[in-house]
């Protein structure tokens, strides 16, 4: 019976959370500010704020938790993928807590960790997937359709070949100069769009892979030229805009997941990261269910976006492995 403590601060978000098996006892985020400004996360400032933020979200989290130090079996931290400055923060104070305590590490993969979200216990209602299971992991630097042997038995059935879907969304949100980060923005104005009204084409890419570079550039050629005959065309479109971009790299993702789940006679199927937020891909993957007679598991928000319950949890699969992991381990970046 396990008490893990976890860490997470591969990007923008400072979090710890405390686990007790798979039972979430406590969960606290510290979100960036600094970077809405700067449109985009600026890596030596979310060092910095990693740095400030560490010592009190890990505080907060114990107390939430009500437990002390000496209680934790345990630390499971975020070795990678992420930015390195960021990154670094965790896994060094990660390491020396290790030390202090006398405790194993153990290292977690990031989307491993956005994946595993779906098995953190925190109510006692809930269900959890079985094996196999699909998940399309979507963050800000990934896009993935992963196939689940086991918690962490995981095969890439493909994913994209450039950039991400959530970086998809947050430049077209850029192009619109909406704020940052896009994503949830383009998901509130779209809510009031026509889905419609714009049609953007997806690339023709081979088995279950995608890309979204192109459809970013259409999106941008597309809105300069109609900005040629009218200047305030974004300001009058805006929300139409928002709807169809987002129907466009929503149904372009579930249309390879589903045929993904079909060709590997899937009966559960997932979604995770920051982008399975988005509630136009929510919506759409449990009418996709329906169809199918699928088991649709959709992550609760607050598992959505970058939070150490995940990596707790991941770690809590790892601690029942005895698979820990050597203070000489540095992080890595992708
Ligand atoms: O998983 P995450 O928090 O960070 C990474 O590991 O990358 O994902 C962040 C991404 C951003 O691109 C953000 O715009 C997107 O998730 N996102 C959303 C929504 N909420 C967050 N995209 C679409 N709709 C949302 N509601
Ligand atoms: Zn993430």
């Amino acid at each position: 019976m396990p008490y893990i403590l976890a860490i997470e601060s591969s990007c923008d978000d400072t979090s710890s959370a405390v686990l007790h098996d798979d039972r979430l006892l406590s969960n606290v985020i510290a979100s960036q500010k600094v970077h809405e400004q700067y449109g985009g996360v600026v890596p030596e400032l979310a060092s910095r704020a990693h740095q400030q933020n560490i010592v009190p979200v890990v505080d907060t989290a114990l107390h939430n938790a009500n437990i002390t130090l000496q209680q934790i079996n345990a630390i499971a931290f975020t070795r990678g993928p992420g930015l390195l400055g960021s990154l670094l923060v965790g896994v060094s104070f990660a390491k020396s807590l290790s030390q202090a305590l006398n405790i194993p590490l153990i290292e977690v993969n990031h989307l491993q960790a956005h994946i595993l979200a779906h098995f953190i216990k925190h109510d006692d209602t809930q269900s959890v997937p079985e094996f196999p299971m699909l998940c399309l992991l979507v963050s800000g630097g990934h896009t993935q359709i992963v196939l689940l042997h086991d918690h962490l038995d995981m095969e890439i059935l493909g994913q994209t070949i450039d950039d991400a879907a959530g970086e998809a969304i947050d430049k077209a949100a850029k192009i619109m100069d909406l704020p940052y980060p896009g994503g949830p923005v383009i998901d509130k104005l779209a809510q009031s769009g026509n889905p419609d009204a714009f049609h953007f084409a997806t690339p023709n890419i081979p088995e279950f892979n995608y890309s979204f570079s192109g459809i970013k550039t259409s999106f941008l050629y597309f809105l300069r030229d109609q900005l040629q005959n009218d200047p305030q065309f974004i300001e009058k479109h805006k929300a139409d805009l928002c709807a169809s971009i987002q129907k466009c790299i929503m149904d372009f993702l579930l249309k390879k997941f589903e045929k993904a789940a079909l060709k590997h006679h899937i009966r559960q199927v997932a979604i995770a990261g920051g982008v399975s937020a988005n509630s136009y891909l929510r919506n759409s993957l449990v009418q996709l269910g329906q169809k199918h007679h699928w088991r649709v598991f959709i992550p609760p928000f607050q598992f959505c976006t970058d939070n150490a319950a995940m990596v707790g949890i991941a770690g809590y699969f790892k601690y029942l492995n005895n698979d820990f992991a050597d203070i000489s381990l540095p992080p890595f970046t992708r």
